[in-house]
């Protein structure tokens, strides 16, 4: 086997607020042998995600937290390069947890082999992997929207709420979407297709509700939590929907939330409320693709990726999903 030098990036200690340089740390390994059933991956792209900072915590989560010293868990696309299996060969391309490095070995049954390799490639990571996925399955399974309900989406502008945001306005929803530029603002409604954008860093976010949402909101797909929350639950209508799909805001809280007001609207409008985690639909997850594909084909969803050239830009690249400046579903292109 010829020889291979993987550059990992491990866990060095637990994040308090934001991450810093110092909680990760770079090192090289010699991949020496393949185990049998197992192969040797080229990863390409691999996945930077806001959960990164939940999972570097020690917090109760969905999924053990990463442990310190070990390589950083990433969703990741690659090519085999080697294989001790039969159902894979070199030059196969793979989906599954590769994690932020530059080669990995996995077993073959941990792995998603990718039988139509879509253009680009890193398309495996945004609308036809996690975010898309989580877009598809969190509005329809749990928003259930109807034709001609309003759907607000925080977090809009990014790799999930946008592709929330045009399959409500596919199945005949007003979307209103809330973020954090007047730029994000402009490709909400000029390039998505919203029908309205709230900045919630201008504007004063009960005042835009009303006005943008009149006959309140039917469903809403909920990124961010805090304060977007709160005043959101004074505009849900009687058994409106609340999909629980990340709380972006909390990440990086150096101390417990204080609770959230406005929760009694909870039962006031008998909203439903439920949280849901992606891997949930993972047997379901070709459906949400086929579908996902032919919308994007028919020009229906429209996708943004941010790409940071090589792993050694991780690290820094991170913090953009928490002070905004991501556009797009971020990775990193790693090979
Ligand atoms: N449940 C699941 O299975 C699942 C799967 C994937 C993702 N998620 C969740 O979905 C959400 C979006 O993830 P993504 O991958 O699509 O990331 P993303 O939206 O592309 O990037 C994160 C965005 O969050 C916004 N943000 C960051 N801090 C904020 C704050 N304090 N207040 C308001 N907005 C803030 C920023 O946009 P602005 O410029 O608008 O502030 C940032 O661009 C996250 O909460 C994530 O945890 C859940």
């Amino acid at each position: 086997m010829q020889k291979v030098l993987n550059k990992q990036i491990v866990l060095e200690k637990r994040p308090v607020g934001k991450i810093a340089d110092g909680d990760m740390r770079f090192c090289e390994q010699a991949v020496e042998d393949i185990p049998d059933g197992a192969v040797l991956i080229q990863n390409q792209y691999v996945s930077i995600d806001p959960t990164h900072r939940i999972w570097m915590s020690s917090m109760r989560q969905y999924m053990d937290p990463i442990e310190l010293g070990a390589v950083i868990r990433a969703l990741g696309v690659g090519k085999v390069i080697g294989s001790k299996d039969s159902s894979l060969k070199a030059g196969d391309i793979v989906t599954g947890e590769l994690g932020w490095q530059t080669h990995s070995v996995r077993n073959a049954k941990e792995l998603f082999p990718v039988k139509m390799v879509p253009e680009p490639l890193s398309s495996l990571l945004s609308v036809y992997g996690l975010t898309g996925v989580t877009a598809y399955f969190g509005l329809l399974d749990i928003g259930e929207p109807k034709a001609g309900e309003t759907v607000l989406v925080s977090g809009a502008a990014g790799a999930v709420g946008s592709v929330v945001g045009q399959i409500a306005k596919i199945k005949g929803c007003k979307v209103v979407g809330v973020c954090g530029s007047d730029e994000k603002c402009d490709w909400l409604v000029n390039e998505f297709g919203f029908d309205a954008a709230i900045q919630y860093k201008r504007q004063n976010i009960p005042e835009a509700l009303k006005e943008s949402c009149p006959e309140g909101i039917d469903v809403y797909f909920e990124n961010v939590g805090g304060a977007i929350l709160e005043h959101s639950l004074m505009q849900m209508n009687q058994f409106s929907r609340l999909v629980l799909c990340g709380l972006i805001s909390n990440y990086n809280l150096t101390s417990a939330p204080e609770g959230v007001k406005n929760f009694a609207q909870i039962l006031m409008q008998r909203i439903k409320v439920q949280g849901f985690i992606a891997s949930d639909y993972l047997s379901r997850w070709p459906e949400a693709i086929a579908e996902l594909s032919s919308w994007v084909q028919q020009g229906k969803i429209k996708y943004k990726e941010d790409i940071v050239e090589g792993l050694s830009q991780i690290p820094a690249a991170v913090n953009k999903l928490f002070d905004g400046t991501n556009s797009g579903k971020l990775m990193a292109k790693v090979n």
